[in-house]
């Protein structure tokens, strides 16, 4: 019934009647890839994928022939003038920036025979290298890592700190009568470096 309505269907579109085997994929060999051009295409994907493979080594070498670029801080800068700073009270203005604290001291007691000095010291602790905190309650500075306690002039005194915070040289520009810290000189208590005219400025005569 269903081939017979499928005829009439034909018959009325006027096509050619579907003959039943019919096979639809024959195998046509003029159509077939030539061996030579299926050769050709498989070495110009070998090209591409080496071409691409070498521009992409050639980028990473390139990329590490190129400098690393820190942008650090300079190691010598200006910290403005000496009336800007009040006794006996770290400044933390140098901090963030700079890794140091200006401290006028109305007094370097255990140094200097007790001057009044004007010194940059590092805000780096002696133990592991945490950044202490100032306790001007208690006229302190005390490391919050493992407790080394050290005085206003940077003297350890309680805690694992093996040594002293270290001082780096300051002095005045003299055209401008400026503080000028230079962090590239390091002063050591420790080798007896804190005596060093250029470890403090005296300000005996401020
Ligand atoms: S790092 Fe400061 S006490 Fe340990």
């Amino acid at each position: 019934m269903a081939e017979q309505k499928e005829t009439e269907q034909v018959q009325k579109s006027g096509q050619k009647p579907r003959d039943k085997f019919t096979l639809i994929n024959v195998y046509d060999p003029s159509k077939e890839i030539p061996r030579r051009e299926f050769f050709m295409d498989l070495s110009k994907m070998a090209w591409l994928t080496f071409t691409g493979a070498s521009l992409l080594g050639g980028a990473t070498c390139g990329r590490f022939m190129i400098r690393n670029v820190l942008f650090e801080p300079p190691s010598v800068f200006n910290a403005g003038k000496i009336e800007t700073y009040e006794w006996d009270k770290p400044d933390e203005r140098f901090q963030q920036t700079y890794g140091v604290w200006i401290v006028k001291l109305s007094q370097d007691v255990d140094e200097l025979e007790g001057k009044p000095t004007l010194i940059a010291l590092s805000v780096v602790c002696t133990h592991l290298g945490c950044t202490p905190n100032i306790l001007l309650a208690e006229q302190k500075i005390k490391c919050p890592c493992h407790g080394s306690g050290f005085r206003l002039n940077g003297v350890n005194f309680e805690g694992p700190a093996p040594r002293p915070l270290e001082r780096y040289k300051v002095s005045l520009d003299p055209a401008t009568k400026e503080i000028v810290v230079d962090k590239t000189k390091k002063f050591q208590w420790e080798n007896g470096e804190w005596v060093s005219p250029e470890s403090y400025i005296d300000l005996s005569n401020a």
